[in-house]
């Protein structure tokens, strides 16, 4: 009959949509990122530079902005946390980030342009989560020797506050570190050099 043609077909029709929407959960299971970032169409379409005003922005504290769909981390720095770095150095993989993706201007023992503003990409390199800010000296499961950073909930690598990765984690390399300058002492352009590259 027509209409059990019609009822077929429809059932088809369902079984193949909810093969689809299993599929993109399935996805968003593998890379959580994805489902806990949404980035706007505006980041999305032109990848353009964002500018960030870091006056109000205290220290210990982080403000994320987005540039081309991914988080970018700015953390302002303690005299403390710069001066506690050097002797993070023995238990990290890449402690002068020979193998970082990084700009010229960032390769230094901070990673950045001015020593208290880290300016980072708040993507795992192993699988593509978003590690969170821990800025708590020895929680207890981070340990007594955590003197802050950022710890990647998916398979538990562990950054320090300058984005180096600890050694004996599953994510390979420190974190990137986008193009950016300052505009003025208190105004950063993520995206570009401003000519320093
Ligand atoms: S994605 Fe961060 S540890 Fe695997």
């Amino acid at each position: 009959m027509a209409t059990e043609g019609v009822d077929k077909d429809k059932r088809r029709f369902l079984t193949a949509s909810t093969a689809v929407v299993g599929a993109i959960g399935a996805g968003f299971t593998a890379v959580p990122f994805v489902a806990s970032w949404s980035p706007s169409e505006r980041a999305k379409t032109a990848g353009a530079p964002v500018e960030v005003d870091i006056s109000k922005l205290e220290e210990g504290r982080m403000v994320t902005v987005e540039w081309r769909g991914k988080p970018v981390w700015i953390v302002k720095r303690s005299e403390k946390s710069l001066g506690d770095l050097p002797g993070l150095d023995d238990g990290l993989r890449d402690p002068a980030s020979e193998n970082a993706q990084q700009p010229q201007y960032a390769q230094n023992a901070t990673r950045s342009i001015k020593p208290e503003i880290m300016v980072m990409v708040g993507i795992c390199t192993h699988l593509g989560c978003s590690p969170t800010h821990r800025p708590e000296i020895a929680p207890a499961d981070l340990g007594a020797d955590w003197l802050g950073g950022f710890f990647c909930p998916c398979h538990g690598s562990k950054f320090d506050l300058a984005g180096r990765v600890y050694s004996g984690v599953p994510a390979p390399l420190n974190l990137e570190v986008p193009p950016h300058y300052y505009k003025s002492d208190n105004v950063i352009l993520i995206g570009e050099d401003g000519g320093a590259a």
